[in-house]
């Protein structure tokens, strides 16, 4: 039989609970433990404001805390007919401790405490996205520094157009990366702060001490306002949907450099047979596979924001069911972009770089710039000038290059600002504990 907190004498239709519960019940299975977490900051500030006797808490909390350990030994559920997370936990506490069980609800409402429980939830789930992300760009920054001296072509209209180097190549994701964890850090400042006490929609009659739980729970600050509060449901998950959108959107170009390069036309990277896959009729085929489900994964993880945005545009302030949909968004959202991280962490351990590229004639005119640029510097030539007889020789099929590449300023084939990169990623993170 269904059961609702909010019975009130009726049976709701079993179609209306079904239709309504939605994948709560699966999906709030990840709150469970923040719930628990929530609920113990919650009575303990109750009891500081003579809400609960002090008899009355130490009853209630090792009753939590007995949850809380059964989530992490993952026998705890969310039993069939109990809406969501925050219901069972009530019904189990009631369950065992009687009437005391039913008095932790004082001054809250599932609306505030799923919005705690959800920004609990993102803190972490942001701090194990930047450590993910740490990890990959530790790799690109080690393999920047390996082929540092590893010339490459760069492409401008995916012509060829300058040399390059893998030092830059790596380098280049590596720093970009550090431009994704400030959306990260950004999201995680918008996460951490405390929504408790907003209750329904408008705070509450009893005198809730809001610093109180805010210090329990570990967070920055209490989200003041309480309506605020509760229009951060949703401006929260955009602020993540962001952050997993910027991270994805440059995992899913490394994945699209990486299919190019393995190419056979351009054979500038290898991986060991064991990581490709093949083909059902063609014998000869290496593919790329893993790289093309991180770029199909990365695409559609650049689509969050959207969903977001769609699902909840134009809803009024104060808690709208709706908002429950979100979960059905991010909760695979986080997961699936650390695991795509971590197996692009796993390919590049095994990255094979080919050597000397750019000693292919087919590459001759990517020195063109390099012989202008000598030209200026060595003969004192007027640059358009320098640019007109280099152009005039590779019109008249005459042109050679010296291929001799002198890059030196900062964030050059030469100098790529590896440490300095790495300390702008340090700082970041830092910033997310
Ligand atoms: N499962 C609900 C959600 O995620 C919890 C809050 C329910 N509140 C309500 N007024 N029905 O939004």
């Amino acid at each position: 039989m269904a059961q609702q907190l909010w019975n009130k004498g009726f049976e709701p239709d079993q179609l209306i609970e079904n239709f309504t519960v939605g994948q709560d019940r699966e999906l709030d299975m990840r709150l469970a433990r923040y719930d628990v977490q929530g609920s113990m900051a919650h009575i303990r500030m109750l009891e500081s404001i003579g809400l609960l006797t002090r008899e009355e808490l130490d009853q209630l909390l090792p009753a939590l805390q007995d949850i809380a350990d059964s989530i992490e030994r993952g026998e705890f559920r969310i039993e069939d007919g109990v809406e969501d997370v925050h219901s069972q936990v009530e019904f189990m506490l009631t369950a065992r401790l009687g009437d005391v069980g039913k008095k932790i609800h004082s001054g809250r409402s599932r609306n505030d405490q799923v919005l705690v429980d959800l920004k609990l939830f993102f803190r972490d789930e942001l701090k194990h996205l930047a450590e993910a992300v740490r990890k990959l760009f530790d790799r690109l920054q080690a393999l920047s520094e390996e082929h540092r001296d590893k010339l490459m072509p760069a492409y401008t209209h995916l012509q060829v157009a300058m040399p390059s180097s893998f030092g830059l190549w790596f380098g280049a994701y590596a720093e970009t990366l550090t431009d994704d964890m400030q959306l990260i850090l950004a999201a995680y400042e918008i996460a951490n702060q405390n929504p408790l006490g907003a209750a329904a929609c408008a705070g509450s009659s009893f005198p809730l001490d809001r610093e109180m739980t805010t210090e329990l729970l570990g967070f920055a600050r209490p989200h003041y306002n309480v309506m605020a509060a509760h229009m951060s449901r949703g401006k929260t998950e955009r602020a993540v949907a962001a952050a997993v959108a910027a991270v994805a959107s440059t995992l899913g170009h490394l994945a699209m450099d990486v299919t190019l390069y393995m190419c056979s036309n351009f054979g500038f990277i290898k991986f060991p047979d064991e990581l490709t896959t093949g083909s059902s009729i063609m014998p000869h085929k290496k593919n790329p596979d893993v790289f093309e489900i991180i770029r199909g994964k990365c695409n559609r993880l650049q689509s969050l924001p959207n969903e977001l945005t769609i699902l909840t545009a134009n809803l009024p302030l104060g808690y709208q069911r709706d908002l429950q949909l979100m979960k059905d968004i991010m909760f695979p959202a986080t997961s699936q972009l650390i695991e795509c991280l971590e197996m692009a962490d796993f390919m590049l351990q095994h990255i094979q770089v080919k050597d000397n590229i750019l000693d292919d004639p087919r590459y001759d005119y990517i020195f063109t710039v390099e012989d202008v640029n000598r030209l200026v510097l060595e003969e004192g030539m007027p640059f358009r000038d320098a640019y007109r007889k280099v152009g005039l020789e590779v019109q008249n099929g005459t042109y050679r290059p010296t291929r001799s590449v002198k890059h030196t300023h900062l964030g050059s084939i030469g100098n790529p600002a590896n440490p300095q990169i790495a300390a702008k990623m340090a700082d970041l993170l830092q910033r997310i504990k």
